[in-house]
């Protein structure tokens, strides 16, 4: 996939991964759209990377969707390139947390639902231009769960499962289909997790997302950075293992809170 002045579409370009990736992908010559939807992120983010252009929507929104892709077509046709990168994490205790019992598939909602209702907008405009290309941002834990974050490791394994049938669905298309298996990263997401996850398992964005897009550029379909790639041996080879590992101190950390 050539990564060099294509119009990309990031969701949740504000922080973590998803800022790392504007911020090389227009090192790259391309033209940047992000979104979030938090605006005063976004006028932040405008600020500091004064190439690119915000929009605020939320991929958990339908109707959000909609008006970001008659925006972003209308101001944007060349549209090439969609990388589902918004996510969210939470640590859920499923015997103590019934009062969350209202947004209960929240990540299943922004992380699963998210990225399909988005490809479903945008697939239509990417089938018309010459080339075409759609990330959707996975995780380690779609090999394996983790036990604190269980609908989190639902909805990551269950959009692995999507992007190889979309994959195989585009295959006689010009819309390539990856899938970024992301490691722990030192993010805002793995903040919240900072008890849980040592600093020194957490991959910097920079190389993981130069990576990325080195793999992209390659035409290889699935990105395994740092440890993911280790998780993605010990998934195949020692899966038992693996959950016992990501198990660890699952009780205290739940009682922690
Ligand atoms: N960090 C890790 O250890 C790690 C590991 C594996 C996979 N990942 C995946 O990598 C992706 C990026 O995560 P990150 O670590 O960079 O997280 P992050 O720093 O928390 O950034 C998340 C971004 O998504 C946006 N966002 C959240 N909910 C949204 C929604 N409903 N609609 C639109 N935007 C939304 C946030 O902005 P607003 O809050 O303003 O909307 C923010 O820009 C996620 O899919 C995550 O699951 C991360």
């Amino acid at each position: 996939m050539n990564l060099r002045h294509q119009t990309i579409l990031i969701t949740g370009g504000t922080s973590g991964l998803g800022y790392e990736f504007a911020v090389q992908l227009l090192a790259l010559g391309n033209t940047v759209l992000l979104t979030g939807r938090d605006p005063g992120r976004l006028a932040q983010v405008q600020q500091q990377l004064p190439g690119v252009h915000t929009f605020q929507s939320d991929v958990s929104d339908l109707a959000a969707i909609a008006r970001l892709y008659e925006q972003v077509t209308a101001q944007f046709p060349k549209l090439s390139v969609l990388i589902n990168n918004a996510g969210q994490m939470r640590k859920l205790d499923l015997q103590a947390d019934v009062q969350l019992l209202p947004d209960l598939t929240l990540e299943l909602d922004v992380n699963l639902a998210g990225p399909m209702h988005m490809v479903q907008q945008f697939l239509p405009h990417l089938l018309r231009q010459p080339a075409a290309a759609i990330l959707n941002v996975t995780s380690g834990l779609a090999l394996t769960p983790y036990p604190l974050a269980p609908v989190y490791s639902a909805s990551k394994a269950g959009l692995r499962a999507y992007t190889k049938t979309l994959r195989v669905q585009l295959h006689e298309t010009k819309v390539q289909v990856f899938e970024l298996v992301a490691p722990a990263a030192k993010t805002p997401l793995s903040d919240t997790f900072a008890g849980d996850v040592s600093e020194k398992d957490l991959m910097a964005p920079r190389p993981l997302i130069a990576q990325t897009i080195k793999a992209m550029q390659a035409n290889q379909w699935e990105v395994y950075p740092g440890m993911a790639a280790m998780m993605r041996l010990l998934s195949r080879l020692a899966p038992g293992f693996l959950l016992r590992q990501l198990s660890k101190g699952v009780r205290e950390s739940l009682a922690r809170g």
